[in-house]
């Protein structure tokens, strides 16, 4: 029998109150023919894994529980556009220290997990929209929208013919 293998990686998700602010400004300030995320998909990749397999999933999982990192507040107030992979984001300014701390313990402890190492420079964004072709009308809020993370969770990912479905497997917090 073929071997099972989850889509998997480690996000921050936002509270429902959040989450709907953000798909409404999603509507406001990006190209509404684009294809808007819905409310309980909106979260911020923290480690991308992709196909993983019992042991690695167990092995991510034990990386997980030695992650030591504080509760930090995120501050969104910057939107923006990536051509090549079409989607729409808002970003905090800059990066927290704290979030910074926490995606380098992962990167770190997951290496020993099978995955191929992550060559990208992390960026911290939220993804609003996809299919989209053009950028923003403004590129900052003048009222930041505030997020205090308190905890990180590793999530399965399915990709459905009207978009991707997302469940929390597993949840761990920040602890200052
Ligand atoms: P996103 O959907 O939250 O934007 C796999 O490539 C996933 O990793 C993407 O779907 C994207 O998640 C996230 N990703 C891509 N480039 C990234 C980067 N430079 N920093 C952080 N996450 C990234």
């Amino acid at each position: 029998m073929a071997e099972v293998r989850q889509r998997l990686f480690f996000a921050l998700w936002p509270p429902p109150e959040l989450a709907h602010e953000l798909e409404a400004l999603a509507k406001h300030h990006f190209d509404w023919r684009a294809r808007r995320l819905a409310a309980e998909q909106i979260h911020l990749t923290l480690f991308f894994l992709g196909p993983s397999d019992v042991e690695q999933r167990q092995c991510a999982e034990a990386v997980a529980d030695r992650v030591a990192a504080a509760p930090f507040t995120l501050e969104l107030s910057r939107l923006g556009f990536w051509s090549r992979p079409r989607v729409g984001w808002i970003a905090p300014p800059e990066t927290p220290a704290a979030l910074v701390h926490l995606v380098s313990q992962l990167q770190q402890g997951l290496n020993g997990c099978g995955y191929p190492p992550e060559n990208r420079p992390y960026q911290a964004h939220i993804t609003l929209l996809r299919k989209l072709r053009r950028p923003p009308d403004v590129e900052q809020l003048e009222q930041p929208l505030l997020w205090s993370a308190r905890e990180f969770g590793l999530v399965e990912s399915e990709i459905l013919p009207d978009g991707a479905r997302y469940q929390i497997l597993q949840r761990w917090p920040l602890i200052g």
